[in-house]
């Protein structure tokens, strides 16, 4: 039976740990701070999201503690990811800092930014602030497969997310099953392409015949592959739209379309070139 109607389950994600997090985030990449990110996390936060990614390295905690303040919606409402900056040292001290600006006394996810000076460096200290309370649930973002590996055979704790650039353009297939095997949730950042994807004649040809946005047919897609998807917008109408990804769904050859796209040969890497 084709399904009409997104499950409540498809709209959280269990993290290995016991934790749950919401499928669904508003990214605040490249909003700088100041009320342009207030607003965007005020708006997200009034059409219902419960899950905002933010990292230190955005210079933007500031903002979203204030929206999420400002809000009024009760802390345990809210699900607030951050990044650790590993060009800092100190998970730990760096982690006082984020909780400090984003007014909060707790991170629900605290991740290792990319593995500068390799995959295990700065895991010790995120385990440490994971056991002061710090943060919930303790992650990494732009691991490929070889880092998560490494990671995995020298940690205590293991990671429960792994946050990646992900779209049709960017697949990964081989990450996502890697990740997959080993019980860690994978989360699309730039899920939009940046917004580049949007204009694509694929994708637009799937949204006129499902009656949709392109944005939300890329959001979908990130749903069917059981991703955690962290849209940006600063718009509050693109906020809101973006939102409205549980009530459709794509068939399996409109997933195999999008499938399709992909540029990076079914990689098991987190980026094709890396910037550290
Ligand atoms: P803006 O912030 O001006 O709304 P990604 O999530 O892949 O990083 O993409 C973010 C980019 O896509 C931003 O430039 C954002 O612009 C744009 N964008 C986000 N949602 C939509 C939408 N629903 N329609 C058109 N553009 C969008």
């Amino acid at each position: 039976m084709k399904k009409t109607q997104g499950s409540a389950e498809e709209r959280w994600r269990d993290l290995a740990d016991g934790h749950r997090i919401p499928r669904l985030g508003l990214g605040v990449w490249q909003i700088p701070n100041g009320s342009e990110c207030v607003d965007a996390v005020r708006w997200a936060l009034e059409v219902g999201y419960r899950h905002i990614d933010t990292a230190q390295a955005y210079g933007n905690e500031d903002s979203v503690g204030k929206a999420v303040e400002e809000s009024g919606i009760p802390r345990e409402e809210v699900f607030i990811t951050t990044k650790f900056d590993p060009d800092r040292d100190d998970p730990v001290k760096e982690a006082h800092g984020s909780l400090q600006r984003l007014k909060v006394d707790y991170i629900d996810l605290y991740l290792v930014h990319w593995p500068r000076g390799g995959p295990i460096l700065a895991w010790p200290g995120m385990e440490k602030a994971h056991e002061q309370g710090l943060a919930r649930s303790i992650g990494v973002s732009n691991f490929g497969s070889d880092e998560l590996g490494a990671l995995m055979s020298s940690a205590d704790i293991p990671p429960v997310v792994d946050q990646v650039l992900l779209s049709p353009f960017d697949y990964r297939e081989a990450l996502l099953e890697y990740a997959s095997d080993r019980g860690i949730a994978v989360e699309a950042y730039s899920p939009l392409g940046t917004g580049k994807h949007l204009k694509d004649i694929t994708v637009q040809n799937i949204a006129d015949s499902v009656g949709r946005t392109s944005a939300q047919v890329l959001l979908r897609w990130a749903i069917q592959h059981d991703l955690i998807v962290l849209p940006k917008s600063t718009h509050r109408d693109r906020i809101e739209a973006n939102a409205q990804i549980f009530d459709f769904f794509l068939s399996s050859s409109e997933m195999g379309e999008l499938d399709a796209l992909d540029r990076t040969n079914r990689s098991a890497k987190a980026l094709e070139r890396t910037w550290w």
